[in-house]
């Protein structure tokens, strides 16, 4: 039997509309607008797009959403003054970095010079740490969107071996981290694979839950994946044709797989919703 589809663009959508809910109630009694500000230094193509639709979600959901547009050359000194603009105006409660940033850029740095508290990515090493210690504050949004679909497409974590492909702090540590942590999308065995692994599909088999965050299109292959799994596609690539597809081979995994997310209309369109809820947060304890 073909795999149940987690559909993401559907979850994304309805925490949209109960976040613009919870944005409505919360100017009406506290008088706040929560607001976001995207930077975004250069003007590599896939980052326009994502920046673009992160902007229009947010005013989407009755917030403030707003994007800083730097040339390429700027310098990181520069780059830095604008972001402590940014932490010390009260109408911003969430500033987000788009990445990748030009190489002469560090981008370890400059992410550290967001103010903690208006770090909605979660990148802020405070935040991570935070995350690690098991007293999360601001966790990065794609790990949280992946528990959210996890959650709501009735997988259960606890008890299950999780593996992660991908070590990256924006997916593959942060998720690890999300999965050990007690409770409700938690309590997994985990395990993460990297380059540095021998035999990474020898791991994946023995995954009741497998996250795909390699960057390779179509790498996990039916193979790859034991019967019944769930399987979390957070690649997105053009292929030669045109087509979108995955870090996951999609026609022959969903062959095996008990559940599996599309690409596109998976784990994109959580990002995203994640991100307005975090905004909300910051904007919340501001
Ligand atoms: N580039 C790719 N993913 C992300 C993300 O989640 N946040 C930021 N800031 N940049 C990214």
């Amino acid at each position: 039997m073909p795999a149940r589809i987690l559909d993401g663009k559907a979850l994304a959508q309805t925490i949209r509309e109960v976040t613009a809910a919870e944005v409505a109630s919360l100017r009406r009694e506290r008088e706040i607008v929560p607001g976001l500000t995207v930077i975004l230094v250069g003007e590599n193509p896939a980052s326009q797009v994502y920046v673009r639709n992160k902007q229009n979600a947010c005013n989407a959901a009755g917030m403030v959403g707003r994007t800083l547009r730097l040339p390429a050359d700027i310098s990181q000194s520069t780059l830095i003054h604008d972001i402590e603009r940014l932490n010390a105006d009260p109408m911003v409660h969430g500033i987000l970095v788009q990445l990748p940033l030009p190489p002469h850029l560090d981008e370890r740095a400059v992410l550290s010079r967001i103010s903690p508290r208006k770090d909605v990515d979660g990148f802020h090493p405070e935040n991570v740490g935070l995350l690690a210690s098991g007293t999360p504050r601001f966790v990065p949004c794609t790990p949280l969107g992946i528990r959210e679909l996890l959650i709501h497409g009735g997988v259960e974590t606890r008890g299950a071996h999780a593996v992660v492909l991908g070590r990256s702090q924006i997916v593959g540590k942060p998720m690890a981290l999300l999965l050990l942590q007690r409770g409700e999308g938690g309590d997994a065995t985990v395990t993460v694979c990297h380059t540095g692994t021998r035999d990474a599909a020898a791991y994946a088999r023995q995954a009741d839950i497998l996250i795909a965050a390699i960057g390779r299109p179509e790498q996990v292959t039916a193979d790859w994946v034991k019967p019944g799994a769930a399987v979390i596609d957070v690649g997105i690539h053009k292929r030669a044709d045109g087509r979108l597809c995955g870090d996951v081979h999609f026609p022959s995994v969903a062959q095996v797989a008990a559940a599996i997310t599309p690409v596109p209309g998976g784990v994109g369109p959580m990002t995203v919703a994640m991100l307005l809820r975090n905004t909300l947060q910051a904007a919340i304890q501001s």
